[in-house]
């Protein structure tokens, strides 16, 4: 008897063209910046595409790769495919994708005024316009580290000669490297190929008003400024034939970019891409210049991408490819209803390339979700190869895989944290027994009380958890790890990942009844403790209520959900450190109409955060009206707010009801010392180790458990 899948839309077989593929699923295109020199495919970068085929897409989609190489690409390590010598390296890439029973397109593009390979080379950007602004906002809220491994790269540049309008031979020219990319792309046993016509590269910048002011025959109406695209399309037809997959990726529309591309100018476009030949549309979305506008692209909304793939698809007859934080439940929904009819995933394949296997298997519990911190892609912007926060062998699969241990041993990981979670799943998964003790009633350390601020972390834990169960390691909660203890386990190897301790400021009043410390908020939230005592006796009867009556106490969700009702901090609030934690913090705060100070004694706001979610993060706090106080250090606190003083020594008094520090986070080392040489083998990881917040704490965990 065959039982129905869970996902019958998403598993289902569908056609692109001349492509039949084996299910909706496609990767979506992802640069990586794992290029080789001189634009070739290494063997890290096939791997990286191969275990996503492995996992089970339907369809691999390559990142950018550059037409006109080394001209026009985006990233300094970016693929080439504008002469023959680059066929081999992908021929081999994709009979190996093949081999997993996927198809693979490849995505040309032309990057034009954000060609980062050309500034750093020294050469002038290929524009439609000369007065369009180039690597228009990427230089805002960096750290001076990032801010030097952006430029460090474009120094050859003559900022008075950064930009060349395109003239009409020129135009012909590049026309013909993507036809030509193309025909070579089908020599290399590609399948189809996407034209990027999106996210503010050359042809997008022909289709938009806000860059193309030329007056010729490729600017102006509207088919002046699709021409560019319907001419490539056409020239790319005319030399791979009909049994080649043809298509491109539109913006649905260029969000906050004057005079930008509309939806109905998106319509219009996908209308006449397809009279122009092509096989489907693929649905994005652009952003304004500014740091925000990168999450017009990669968003945070999850399907917010939705509506546009849909309008297309009520003008195209040919296929629509969705995008956008679309999860299986999501896409499933969405290909029933016929939204749209395939559906890019990106970032979740990232984090679980076996996404489709285990939804095949029915299995969607194992998959790992992604936590949408954005570390993939902020890792581009300083020019380092993409990564993945929550799934340490995204890029690194050949040093990742896990191998069965030589010999099977008692570990007991002590901390249940990311880091002791991740360390237990692999260790049990390499066939250890394993025992993890945590001294909380429940999983998930800093990350469990974190997920109150940022709800994504709490999928993370979840899913870390429901791993463990399945392995059957040995879960012992509200047990506190003592020498003894650790001695009385007989295990052979303890992992100490207990994590970061929270220090109060040396300054006066930081015990004061309005000063919250991280610890504290987390002893509200578990029950009151002796932070229940700063409140008034109203708050004290709400909080306890809430704990005892509603058991709300351990469900983060509820507490989320009814803070946004009440909670027990006054209307102003200051809070001390403007690291991931305060500004997550901050988000929380705002969003429940709390005036917010943020006080950072440092110079860049959150280094921690990747670039894309600090940039995001700092504009929802500007939009709602917060203070952002960089090199500011407090001097004292006091019943009517946080004394603070300037670099230039001026002190005055930022008026709030309540404090919360989110400084002073270090290391705990306490039972790693306690331990001493009383136990066989100790390691140490996590923020217990060094402070590195989730993605440290999975990275260390992963590395660990591989060598126990
Ligand atoms: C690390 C990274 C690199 C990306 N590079 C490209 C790219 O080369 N070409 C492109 O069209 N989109 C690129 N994108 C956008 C994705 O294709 C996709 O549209 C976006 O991530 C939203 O989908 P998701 O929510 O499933 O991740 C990139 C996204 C990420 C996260």
């Amino acid at each position: 008897m065959t039982t129905r899948p869970d996902y019958p839309h998403l598993l289902s077989p569908g056609r692109i063209g001349p492509l039949e593929l084996r299910n909706r699923i496609v990767m979506a295109p992802m640069g990586s910046f794992m290029g080789g020199e001189d634009g070739h495919i290494t063997e890290r970068h096939k791997r990286f595409y191969v275990e996503r085929a492995r996992g089970g897409v339907g369809l691999v989609t390559t990142e950018v790769v550059a037409v006109d190489y080394p001209r026009g690409a985006a990233m300094i390590h970016q693929l080439g495919l504008s002469d023959d010598r680059f066929v081999p390296g992908l021929r081999d890439l994709t009979d190996r994708v093949h081999a997993e029973g996927a198809l693979i397109s490849v995505q040309l593009q032309h990057a034009g005024k954000v060609s980062t390979k050309d500034l750093a080379d020294g050469r002038p950007l290929s524009v439609p316009s000369a007065g369009v602004q180039a690597m228009e906002g990427v230089m805002e809220d960096l750290t001076p580290e990032e801010t030097s491994a952006i430029v460090r790269h474009y120094t050859k540049v003559d900022p008075g000669n950064m930009l060349r309008e395109l003239d009409e031979p020129e135009i012909r020219r590049i026309i013909g490297t993507f036809a030509d990319a193309a025909e070579r792309a089908r020599r290399a046993g590609f399948d189809a190929v996407e034209v990027h016509a999106g996210h503010g590269y050359l042809v997008n910048e022909f289709l938009s008003r806000h860059t193309n002011k030329r007056t010729d025959d490729w600017g102006g109406p509207f088919e002046n400024r699709a021409r560019l695209l319907c001419e490539i399309l056409r020239e790319i037809r005319h030399q791979v034939g009909d049994d080649f997959g043809v298509w491109c990726r539109l913006d649905g529309e260029e969000k906050d970019v004057p005079d930008g591309i509309t939806r109905e100018d998106a319509i219009a476009t996908a209308c006449l891409a397809e009279a122009a030949g092509a096989d489907a549309i693929h649905v994005s979305r652009y952003g304004g210049g500014s740091g925000i506008g990168f999450a017009a692209m990669i968003v945070h909304e999850a399907g917010e991408l939705l509506p546009y793939a849909e309008a297309v698809k009520r003008a195209v007859d040919v296929p629509v490819i969705a995008v956008g934080r679309i999860l299986p439940e999501l896409a499933e929904e969405a290909l029933a209803r016929g939204r749209c009819d395939f559906v890019a995933m990106g970032r979740q394949l990232l984090a679980d390339p076996e996404l489709p296997a285990k939804l095949a298997r029915g299995r969607r519990q194992d998959v790992r979700p992604c936590i949408h911190c954005y570390t993939c892609v902020g890792q581009i912007f300083v020019n380092e190869v993409v990564k993945c926060a929550v799934n340490p062998a995204c890029a690194r699969e050949h040093e990742f895989a896990i191998e069965p241990a030589k010999q099977s041993r008692h570990v007991l990981v002590v901390g249940g944290g990311p880091a002791g979670m991740e360390a237990a799943r692999v260790a049990a998964l390499r066939g250890h027994r394993v025992t993890l003790v945590e001294k909380q009633k429940h999983l998930g350390g800093t990350a469990f009380f974190s997920q109150l601020v940022y709800e994504p972390n709490g999928e993370l834990v979840r899913w870390l958890e429901g791993q463990l169960r399945v392995l059957g390691v040995e879960l012992r909660l509200g047990t506190e790890a003592t020498p003894a203890l650790v001695q009385a386990s007989g295990a052979e190897a303890v992992v100490v990942a207990t994590g970061a301790r929270r220090e109060l400021p040396d300054v006066p009043g930081a015990d004061g009844p309005n000063v919250f410390s991280g610890d504290a908020l987390r002893e509200l939230l578990a029950g009151g403790g002796e932070a229940a005592r700063k409140l008034s006796l109203a708050q004290r009867v709400m909080v306890r209520a809430g704990q005892t009556l509603l058991g709300i106490g351990d469900d983060p969700a509820r507490v989320r959900e009814l803070s946004k009702r009440w909670m027990p901090i006054g209307r102003r609030v200051a809070i001390v450190g403007g690291g991931l934690v305060g500004l997550e913090l901050a988000e929380f705060m705002v969003e429940r109409q709390r005036h917010v100070t943020v006080i950072e004694e440092g110079a860049c706001f959150a280094p921690q955060m990747a670039i894309p979610r600090r940039w995001r993060t700092l504009h929802i706090l500007r939009e709602h009206g917060a203070e952002l106080l960089l090199e500011t250090r407090v001097v004292a606190f006091t019943e009517r707010g946080v004394e603070v003083g300037a670099v230039d020594d001026s002190e005055c008094l930022v008026e709030a009801d309540t404090i919360l520090l989110a400084a002073g986070v270090v290391p705990d080392h306490g039972l790693a010392e306690a331990l001493g040489s009383s136990a066989a083998e100790v390691h140490v990881i996590g923020d217990a180790d060094r402070v590195g917040y989730i993605e440290g704490a999975v990275l260390a965990g992963a590395q660990l458990a591989r060598v126990l």
